[in-house]
């Protein structure tokens, strides 16, 4: 990869799934893009182990001890030193603070696990059986202030079938995420993706309701 290749920072917390769908389209040509840090809040997220064998440089930036405040500051400085062109939440399970969106708005990715704006916030799947829900699916979408209520740019939607619990709908969703997560990503660092204000603009023309792409079964 040369090094004028666009930048992508990933934001994880846990197994890297996500990342390692991000990771695996950067070498089978799906993204033109080069991974150059993953950042999780969590010591013990898998994926950070996935990035190290990637040889792609891994670091944990602890939330714990410090305020909301401080880690906004220390968050902003550790991916602004990557000066990345994107930045992709891939199971990020922190909020935002103002300096990290000051400085990198309009240039935030993140996957959730609904079709939004349904089921904000956690325990998605569950949510979705106990109300009994037809579909379902993930949403990629770029961040702002507002908690999974950013602009939304890609969708993945399967049906809920009878026999569906918390784990196939896990799994399903997924398999989903590892298909918009890249997807998205790519057409962004390609310069076909951008946010202008809160409007989505693909290829030049507004993005009035997210692409959809449906379950293959
Ligand atoms: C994904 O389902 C994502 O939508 C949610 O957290 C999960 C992360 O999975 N926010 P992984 O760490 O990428 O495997």
């Amino acid at each position: 990869m040369t090094s004028s290749a666009p930048r992508i920072a990933v934001l994880i917390s846990g197994e890297g799934s996500n990342l390692q769908a991000l990771i695996d389209a950067t070498r089978n040509g799906g993204i033109h893009a080069e991974i150059v840090c993953v950042l999780s809040n969590r010591a013990a997220a898998r994926g950070l182990e996935r990035a190290r064998r990637a040889g792609i440089q891994a670091q944990h930036l602890g939330s714990k001890d410090s305020d909301r405040a401080r880690y906004d500051v220390a968050l902003t400085q550790a991916v602004g030193e990557h000066e990345p062109s994107l930045i992709v939440l891939a199971g990020f399970m922190q909020i935002l603070g103002p300096s990290f969106l000051a400085r990198f708005g309009e240039r935030i990715l993140n996957i959730h696990p609904s079709l939004l704006p349904n089921y904000r916030g956690l325990d998605t799947h569950r949510r979705v059986l106990e109300a009994g829900d037809p579909t379902h699916g993930a949403t990629v979408h770029f961040v702002t202030a507002q908690l999974d209520a950013g602009p939304r740019v890609l969708q993945y939607r399967l049906d809920v079938g009878p026999g569906d619990t918390v784990e196939t709908l896990t799994a399903r969703v997924h398999t989903g995420e590892h298909i918009i997560l890249p997807r998205a990503a790519a057409w962004f660092v390609s310069g076909r993706l951008r946010l202008t204000g809160s409007e989505v603009m693909l290829d030049g023309r507004l993005l009035q309701e997210p692409v959809v792409v449906e379950e293959q079964r």
